[in-house]
């Protein structure tokens, strides 16, 4: 495995501690949440009690192969911990996300959750986001207009495609790329992103992390 991805492990590994027999647990998305899912299932092997709210079908079949029961908000109103990767991650723990196309549903779990623990590597440590490009999932309906809107604000929008065909979330919308490049204020670019017609929602997670496991060089730093 290389250095990267044993530190991504490590991280993952280090959230799980935090997980308790009765919990309801948001499962994030992503490679390093991969990590997590894994040992989730052999806790649960082990005994541990608890139920699953997935952030995405993939997600949600990689739990069932590990065997960690799940659950819905048709059936819960909590969600007592989620654990979530990210894409970037600055100094005050706000999150660019949606690099694997699940922003919305995570962005719901998330919100969700009583507690959010992001789990990254140390690469996705910035002082500024902004240089990943920030998804913002669309209607499809008219998406060439949410494009242009968009691109009026600054960005250059791509439409996320995959082995030649248009990405479709798994809310059968669409994502688009954006780079608007370093983000002064993140918080107020949110909102006018979500003020489009058209917009679902965008990869900018503000204010939402409680505490971030970042591995480096074979450690877990905590932060928050
Ligand atoms: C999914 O849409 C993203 O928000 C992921 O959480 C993010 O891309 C995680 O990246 P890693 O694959 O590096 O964990």
């Amino acid at each position: 495995m290389s250095v990267k991805g044993n530190d991504k492990k490590l991280a993952a590994e280090a959230a799980t501690d935090y997980v308790k027999d009765g919990m309801t647990v948001g499962l994030g998305s992503g490679s390093t949440a991969e990590w997590m899912l894994k040992r989730l299932g052999a806790l649960v092997k082990d005994g541990l009690n608890i139920k699953g709210i997935p952030t995405s079908v993939k997600t949600e079949s990689l739990a069932r192969k590990h065997g960690i029961p799940l659950t819905d908000f048709s059936k819960t109103a909590t969600v007592d911990l989620a654990i979530d990767g990210a894409d970037e991650i600055d100094g005050q723990l706000n999150l660019l996300k949606g690099g694997g196309g699940s922003l919305v549903r995570e962005k719901i779990i998330d919100a969700a959750a009583e507690k959010l623990i992001i789990i990254a590597d140390q690469s996705k440590m910035v002082q500024q986001l902004g240089s990943f490009p920030l998804p913002i999932e669309v209607v499809p309906f008219g998406w060439e207009m949410t494009k242009k809107q968009i691109a009026a604000y600054g960005a250059e929008p791509k439409l996320r495609k995959e082995e030649n065909r248009v990405f479709v979330s798994d809310n059968g919308n669409y994502i688009l790329d954006c780079s608007f490049g370093k983000m002064v204020n993140p918080e107020s670019l949110h909102d006018t992103l979500k003020s489009m017609a058209g917009v679902v929602e965008t990869g900018l997670f503000i204010g939402m992390t409680d505490q971030a496991m970042i591995g480096q060089n074979g450690k877990v730093e905590m932060i928050g």
